[in-house]
């Protein structure tokens, strides 16, 4: 039983001078979040977006988002953001010595919790956090920058996180692809067992064509 394909567009590849046309244009075709990376020039050598960026998008749209940190101790800068309910918050499992504890704290905000996991780190680190997790982030390639090339062992790290979920019982936890998601890497990555596919510039946001054109495509890729 695998779940519905999820489109997650990557807000940091967006136009910020055609940020509402975008996201109109994101909504009408029917994608199901807006991700939001949120990068502190630490825990990743780039500095992304921000919580008057998520103010602005919460203007505009009554999507959920999809927040990916990027940041160091995450559990003492939680309430700096504009956390909603129905939102996703992903922690990195590498940014924290409390990955449970921050993970409990997103839950009390209302939110998903989920974690991110950096290509490196092995997925038996979620072995204790299955009671807390809504979905794991599988970063396809090294985190703080879109433009990336999907990291070798991707696919298998994926194919292992859903074996690894089913053999727990806990199908219903959610893997995400972050990065590099071409309409081809994410036919390999849904067939893989990903549910959630982060569109940045390697497709929704590929000047080769419309946004609208773009989510067809990768809602083609994921069926
Ligand atoms: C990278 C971010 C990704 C990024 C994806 O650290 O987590 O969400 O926006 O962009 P592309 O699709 O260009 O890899
Ligand atoms: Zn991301």
């Amino acid at each position: 039983m695998c779940l519905p394909g999820k489109i997650s567009a990557s807000m940091m590849c967006a136009s910020l001078l055609n940020l509402e046309d975008d996201i109109r244009q994101l909504e009408k075709a029917g994608v199901e979040y807006l991700h939001i990376d949120i990068m502190d020039g630490v825990f990743v050598p780039n500095i992304m977006l921000s919580n008057s960026f998520i103010r602005a998008v919460r203007s505009i749209t009554g999507l959920p988002l999809d927040i990916h940190l990027m940041i160091t101790q995450p559990e003492n800068k939680l309430e700096w953001f504009d956390i909603q309910e129905n939102d996703i918050v992903a922690i990195h499992y590498e940014s924290t010595s409390n990955v449970e504890g921050t993970l409990q704290m997103i839950g009390h905000l209302g939110a998903h919790p989920a974690v991110a996991l950096s290509p490196a780190t092995p997925i038996e680190v979620i072995s204790y956090l299955l009671e807390d997790l809504y979905m794991v982030n599988i970063m396809a390639v090294n985190p703080g920058f879109s433009g990336r090339t999907m990291v070798p062992m991707t696919l298998q790290k994926i194919n292992d996180t859903r074996d690894f979920l089913n053999r727990k019982g806990k199908t219903d936890i959610m893997i995400e692809a972050d990065g590099n998601v071409t309409f081809e890497h994410a036919m390999e990555m849904r067939k893989a067992g990903a549910d959630m596919f982060v569109g940045g510039s390697s497709s929704l946001f590929d000047p080769r064509y419309s946004i609208t054109e773009a989510v067809t495509r990768l809602r083609n890729s994921i069926l």
